[in-house]
């Protein structure tokens, strides 16, 4: 029961890992933790101390994690796949909207878990990470189902391997820049990669 409240490492060799298998991981992992989010605040099954351990990892991801996340996407592959084709603009310029669009949620998001952290038996509080964890999983997961319809395909068939791979070293650069929370996808797996 308590293994619930955390979330695991992946499973892939990195060695054969292409770009998009990358960014499915960081997907993976936005989905695990925006439900670990969730479940600390309605899991009364569960110790005060995993509840707190499980905010913890919540807020470290999103302070930490997305947002590299976010940066592989505006600023290593959006640049390279603008101009290719409409349908993908288009859907660029909705995941531009839409990570904007996120941020007061998460931030929103962050107040409440660090609250529920510092006191799990505080049920206002757990009600309220409730409802802001259930709106943020709703809004990721139509953000995370056009990213994986309709840009993913096109890095794979629009991008030639030599321009992933230069993306995959920026993915990784950008993990190496960014400290022991953010260890670079692919070359190793933690929680709190991006
Ligand atoms: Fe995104
Ligand atoms: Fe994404």
């Amino acid at each position: 029961m308590c293994a619930m409240l955390t979330v695991l490492g992946n499973r892939r060799n990195p060695g054969e890992q292409d770009l998009v298998d990358l960014l499915s991981e960081c997907h993976d992992r936005i989905r695990r933790f925006v439900a670990l989010a969730r479940e600390a605040a309605t899991r009364h099954d569960v110790p005060a101390d995993q509840i707190s351990r499980a905010c913890a990892d919540v807020e470290r991801y999103f302070t930490a994690a997305l947002p590299l996340h976010v940066a592989d996407e505006e600023e290593s592959i959006a640049p390279r796949l603008r101009g290719l084709s409409s349908e993908v603009d288009r859907a660029l310029d909705k995941m531009e909207d839409q990570h904007q669009g996120h941020a007061p949620k998460i931030e929103a998001l962050l107040g409440v878990v660090a609250e529920v952290g510092r006191d799990p038996s505080d049920q206002d509080s757990r009600r309220a990470l409730a409802g802001v964890a259930a709106d943020l999983e709703v809004d990721l997961e139509q953000h995370l189902a056009l990213e994986e319809a309709i840009l993913f395909p096109a890095v794979r068939d629009m991008l030639s391997r030599e321009t992933q791979t230069q993306v995959m070293e920026e993915l990784r650069q950008r993990r190496r820049q960014n400290g022991p929370h953010a260890v670079a996808t692919g070359t190793g797996t933690r929680s709190e990669s991006a």
